[in-house]
């Protein structure tokens, strides 16, 4: 039975090392910065070194420990490296989320082999190339928490966006096969599903032609968002990330294989 002090001690990442990827806006951010407030030092990675670095700076403002680096998740070498940094710094590596990834818009009879090709590239094997350096060194030093940014879509299919749901089913899969196969070695592998929140990758929706968000276009996607999900409201990147503080901590330590969906009840697990 915990008291006040152990279920803290449960919950706190002190002392451990991890790594996000797209920590630079959205998602990753929010996340690089709750495991940061829960005691982590945080290799914050983006394809945009200086959004990496801007939100490291923020971490360090307020007290955390955070790195920021450029890392481009398509590039194994890149990849490698950023993992490598985190493991010479620190002498560990505790957590990993993949949560870097992309979209783009078509349908099935649309899709193009460029567009999957470069989907594929950075939602899948990005993921991958992350999950293999840290797991590797996982499995070697005692185990490990990996985090899979996956989506709604996986749960409940929306027409338009064909590869980016395809890419992260695909995330889904590597997530629950990789869960068994270094399960014994204290490596837990989950994944997230979540719904709507708006960031930079959503606001696509209510952009005007000349890059700037439209007020009246956001309120009109997302009003109706709102009204339909169970919840009656979309998501926020801190929603999700604590969803990720509770993977990365031994909050969930006999949690392994699988999919939590902060959704606001709009799409039930099946
Ligand atoms: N926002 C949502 O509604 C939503 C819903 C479900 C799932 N997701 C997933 O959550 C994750 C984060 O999304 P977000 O909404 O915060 O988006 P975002 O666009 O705000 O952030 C994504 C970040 O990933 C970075 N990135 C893209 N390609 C990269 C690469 N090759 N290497 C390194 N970094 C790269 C971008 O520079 C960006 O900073 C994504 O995987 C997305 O698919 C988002």
């Amino acid at each position: 039975m915990h008291d006040q002090t152990s279920l803290m001690t449960t919950i706190s990442l002190r002392g451990r090392t991890a790594i996000v990827t797209g920590a630079g806006s959205g998602i990753g951010k929010a996340s690089a910065a709750t495991l940061a407030a829960a005691g982590a030092t945080v290799y914050c990675g983006d394809l945009l070194a200086d959004t990496a670095e801007a939100t490291a700076a923020e971490i360090r403002r307020l007290g955390g420990n955070a790195i920021g680096c450029g890392v481009n998740i398509a590039v194994r070498s890149e990849v490698n490296a950023f993992v490598e940094r985190a493991i010479a710094d620190t002498g560990r590596l505790d957590i990993v989320c993949n949560i870097a990834g992309m979209m783009s818009e078509a349908k099935v009879l649309d899709i193009t082999e460029e567009d999957l090709d470069q989907m594929l590239q950075v939602n899948l094997k990005g993921a991958l190339f992350v999950s293999q350096a840290a797991g590797r060194f996982m499995v070697d030093h005692g185990g490990g928490s990996i985090i899979n940014m996956a989506s709604t879509a996986v749960l409940a299919p929306s027409p338009d966006i064909a590869v980016y749901a395809m890419t992260k089913a695909a995330l889904v899969q590597m997530t629950k096969t990789m869960s068994v196969e270094v399960g014994k070695y204290g490596v837990r592998v989950n994944t997230i599903a979540p719904g709507f929140v708006p960031t930079k990758m959503t606001s696509r929706y209510y952009t005007n032609p000349d890059g700037t968000e439209d007020a009246a276009m956001k309120e009109m996607v997302l009003k109706p968002m709102a009204k339909f999900a169970p919840l009656r409201r979309v998501g926020t990147p801190d929603d999700i990330a604590h969803c990720v503080l509770y993977l990365a901590s031994d909050l969930s330590s006999y949690v392994t294989g699988q999919l939590l969906a902060p959704n606001g009840g709009v799409a039930g697990v099946s």
